[in-house]
């Protein structure tokens, strides 16, 4: 955590000072900030890419087509969403759902690295490429490296392919499937 400003802050505080926020460009097109749902003492965090169009008109996080398909693995894996908490990288929506630029990232990671030291998860989940590069390393490979635990701050995580990429090649559903298995299986481990 590298802003000493959000270190200090409660979680109410937080997503306050989030939803005010116009520290990047996004800011003038979103129409809600989407900071998070779910349950802040889960033991796992979920960490997509930014919102979308649903999220960006809802303020909910994972709620259009790509969030109905993680509620589906959520349910498989009897993980609710309100026994989890899911939020993503940057808190408003790219144009046109572009990947989130550097600077944006850089502008938004204070509040993600704040939930993390406030909900202090056991395990989190890195839902696509993005997100696993800006939380594991830059040059993570998702087809080589989902389902591989790391560590970041002492939390083991991993990533899984992004909901949506799964929506335009079904055939790599059974590859997510794999991943919430490996999931749920450290989740025991660690009980
Ligand atoms: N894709 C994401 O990465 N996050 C959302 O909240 C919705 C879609």
């Amino acid at each position: 955590m590298n802003d000493p400003f959000l270190y200090e802050l409660s979680f109410e505080e937080l997503e306050q000072t989030c939803k005010a926020c116009r520290a990047c460009s996004l800011c003038q097109t979103r129409t809600n900030v989407v900071f998070g749902v779910g349950n802040r003492n889960a033991d796992i965090l979920f960490v997509g890419e930014g919102p979308g169009e649903q999220e960006d008109l809802t303020g909910e996080p994972f709620v259009g087509r790509a969030g109905q398909l993680l509620d589906l693995y959520l349910k498989a894996f009897d993980l609710p969403r309100e026994s989890v908490y899911i939020t993503n990288i940057v808190k408003c929506r790219p144009p046109k759902n572009r990947d989130p630029l550097p600077e944006e990232e850089a502008a938004c990671i204070g509040f993600l690295e704040r939930q993390i030291e406030l909900i202090q998860p056991k395990l989190i989940v890195c839902l696509g490429r993005i997100a696993a590069m800006k939380l594991i390393k830059p040059d993570f490979r998702i087809m080589k490296e989902h389902g591989v635990w790391f560590e970041r701050g002492g939390i083991p995580i991993m990533a899984t392919l992004h909901p949506a990429a799964l929506l335009r090649d079904p055939g790599k559903k059974e590859i997510a499937f794999e991943d919430f298995k490996n999931l749920l299986k450290k989740r025991e481990d660690l009980a």
